[in-house]
Formats: structure tokens, sequence, C-alpha cells
């Protein structure tokens, strides 16, 4: 694993993929045990979630579930707008099903909880979340979710789904912006 350059910043290896693998099947098993239905609804929220909601939906191996995908965004290169708009909306009936989310990342909790207000008023039996990475101190709004694979400072992050600008989806590694060294 190397550093990587994009726009002119550097990002170095963060969570490296085995650690990302350890952990999916951690929450993988947590969510199957806690499921009370045999026939769940995931959620997953594109474009950052497609490659953990891939890899947690097939390692939580429950084969009536069913998995469905929606797309928000509320990020415009590192910096989180605040505004957050339906992109790709949902057409599942999700009335008495238990819905789980599955996102990225929880940064400021906007996207979130916008989603989950979203959702109940759709009458689900319960709405959960799973994420591949949280911030909480940068939580401002909303629940923690429910399942977290890392809990990591409020730093920017890179790879395994998330992007800059639409790059560095495909890096199997998490990595975060190289911190400036700052001269005497
Ligand atoms: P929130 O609404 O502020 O919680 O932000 C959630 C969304 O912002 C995520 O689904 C990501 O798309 C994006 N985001 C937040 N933090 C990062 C990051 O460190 N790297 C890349 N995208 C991020």
């Amino acid at each position: 694993m190397e550093e990587v350059t994009l726009k002119g910043l550097t990002f170095v290896p963060y969570i490296k993929r085995d650690e990302i693998a350890k952990q999916v099947q951690r929450v993988a098993d947590e969510i199957r045990r806690d499921c009370q239905s045999e026939e769940p609804l995931f959620l997953c929220v594109l474009n950052g979630a497609f490659m953990f909601a891939a890899d947690l939906y097939r390692a939580i191996d429950m084969p009536k579930s069913v998995i469905t995908f929606i797309r928000f965004k509320s990020y415009d290169g590192m910096q989180s707008t605040g505004k957050i708009s339906t992109v790709m909306g949902l057409n599942e009936d999700i009335e008495g099903r238990e819905v789980i989310i599955i996102e990225d990342i929880v940064d400021t909790g906007l996207t979130a909880q916008r989603l989950r207000e979203e959702l109940l008023t759709r009458n689900p039996a319960s709405v959960k979340m799973a994420t591949l990475l949280y911030k909480p101190a940068s939580l401002t709004v909303g629940v923690p979710p429910e399942y977290v694979c890392f809990e990591i400072p409020s730093r920017f992050i890179l790879g395994y789904g998330l992007d800059l600008d639409g790059q560095a989806r495909g890096l199997a590694d998490v990595y975060v912006l190289k911190p400036e060294v700052t001269e005497e």
C-alpha cells in the first residue's frame, strides 16, 4: 500500500482490506443475529456505500432478504454542503418491514437523519443503520448508527467506495488525508 495523490492532496493508508473484511463480517453477524424477520429490507445509500454494501450483504447471507438502492448527495469536494438532495428515490413499500440502511460514513449525521425521517413516515416495523465508518465527534444531528465497523476521528477519508469528487472509490483499502507538516 502506498500513498495516493489526488488534486494535489496526499492520502496515506489508514485501514487495510483484511481489517475491513474482519469488521464487515462482525457487523454482518450482528445484523443477522438481531433481525426479527427473515425478510429484512436493506437500503444501500449510493454512491459511497456500494462496495461496503456488496461485501456486507453477501456476508449477511439471508436469502429471503432484499437489497435496494437510493442516492443522496451532501458533499462537494471535502466539505459537507449541509444540504441534502434526493437524487434517486425509494420505490419499495416498506410498511411493516424491518429496514436496515447501509451507509459508507456517518459524519454530521444529516444524511442519516433525513433518511430516517423520510422512512418513518412510511410506517416500517423498524429502521436501523449500518455504516462502515462513523465520526462521532462530527455528529451534530440524530442518533448514532446502530452498527459500526470503525469509529474514526473527524478526518477526510477515501477509498473502498468513498470518493473525492468521484475519484478513488475503487481503492481496496481506506486512506486518510495526510496531515500537513508545519514548518517551525
Ligand atoms: P453526513 O450527512 O454529514 O453524515 O455525511 C454523509 C455523507 O458525506 C457520506 O455518505 C459521504 O458521502 C460524505 N462524507 C462524509 N465524510 C466523508 C469523508 O471523510 N470522505 C468522503 N466522503 C465523506
